[in-house]
């Protein structure tokens, strides 16, 4: 993300002399690309802490030397890479993001992203509908994709599982939790972990299963956290919830649905029970930059791969309310955009 600019560069960004449009629709597309590409075609596996020549990096990728070089130049620019001496080393960002086995990686997020680009030449279709012209995103995933997409969800929600965890109000004494579109179940495993007497179903469609199990094994959590197959838009949720999560879900359906889907919550929850809402939520983390680039990109994004959007406290409350929860908190997430509703069911 190019985020320093020299005082000279922002005075003149600001009074608009240097061409915006450069940048969002220029360099942001070029950089976005090479980043992309760096990943697909595994430069980013021959960089490491010691700087190696361009030359040694295409050769072991097997590319051009020219084209890699290029891209390594881009990598430098987003600040991933740095030039020492005649090569090129990874950056703390870079080994942070970038490297092969690093627990912060995001390689399969950036992969995911640069499938979903793809999808863009029918944009224009879906701003003149107000809807995605066929069925979901979700429909046009092979094999490979779902592997991108879980993946992808496992890396993102490595970045905020710690926080969310200690934002989730469990009550005292909850024995059960339903994580609905759980995926990973990441989030389910780190709760079960703070919170002894708890066990969790993590409910996702079938594709889903190899992934929730891998998660599920490697934390040793087979015991309290299974995963169930099933399809929380046809059919009635699992009941006898303490707590229900509904993370990254609400924000890939219309209203109707989910009206419906807050209304299967309630029923799915004990008198006591909280719904847990994590999302891209309108009009968190003040009115920044960042926080409304994310929350806007997100809510076209959606519009195009599933006909949802991104929704505000307010819009969720009243779903909320509508459905029968009595009191509805947003608690804002240190990434700007992203907050956690709380629903409580009395
Ligand atoms: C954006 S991901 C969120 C995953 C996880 N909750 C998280 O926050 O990291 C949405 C998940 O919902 C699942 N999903 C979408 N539609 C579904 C449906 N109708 N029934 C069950 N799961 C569904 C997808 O397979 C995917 O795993």
């Amino acid at each position: 993300m190019i985020h320093r600019f020299s005082m000279l560069e922002r005075a003149l960004l600001s009074m608009n002399v240097i061409p915006h449009p450069f940048v969002d629709a220029g360099a942001m597309m070029g950089l976005n690309h090479a980043l992309a590409a760096a990943v697909r075609l595994g430069i980013v596996d021959h960089l490491g802490d010691a700087p190696r020549p361009a030359s040694q990096i295409a050769g072991d990728a097997g590319l051009s030397e020219k084209g890699t070089t290029l891209v390594l130049d881009c990598l430098e620019a987003l600040g991933y890479v740095a030039r020492v001496d005649a090569g090129y080393a990874f950056t703390r960002r870079g080994r942070k993001y970038l490297a092969a086995g690093s627990k912060d990686g995001l390689r399969y997020f950036i992969q995911f992203c640069d499938w979903l680009q793809r999808g863009y030449v029918d944009l224009d279709e879906t701003i003149r509908h107000g809807r995605r012209a066929a069925g979901s995103m979700i429909e046009a995933l092979g094999e490979r994709e779902w592997e991108l997409f879980s993946r992808a969800m496992i890396e993102i929600s490595s970045t905020n599982v710690a926080e969310v965890t200690k934002l989730v109000p469990v009550p005292p004494g909850a024995r059960a939790l339903l994580d609905v579109g759980g995926a990973h179940g990441q989030y389910s495993i780190a709760l079960c972990e703070r919170h002894p007497g708890l066990t969790a179903r993590v409910l996702d469609l079938a594709p889903v299963r190899r992934y929730a199990d891998e998660c599920i094994a490697r934390h040793g959590a087979a015991a309290r956290v299974s995963f169930v197959e099933g399809n929380f838009e046809t059919e009635e949720l699992p009941a006898g919830n303490d707590v229900v999560l509904a993370f990254n879900i609400v924000h890939g359906m219309d209203a109707d649905g989910n009206r419906a889907l807050f209304a299967k919550a309630h029923r799915a929850l004990r008198p006591g029970g909280v719904l847990a809402v994590l999302d891209q939520v309108k009009g968190t983390g003040g009115s920044t930059q960042l926080a409304r680039a994310t929350t806007s990109f997100m809510a076209l994004n959606l519009l195009h791969q599933a006909s949802g959007t991104t929704y505000s406290h307010e819009e969720l409350g009243d779903l909320a309310r509508d459905a029968g929860f009595a009191r509805t908190r947003c608690k804002p997430l240190r990434s700007p955009g992203f907050a956690l509703v709380v629903c409580e069911r009395r």
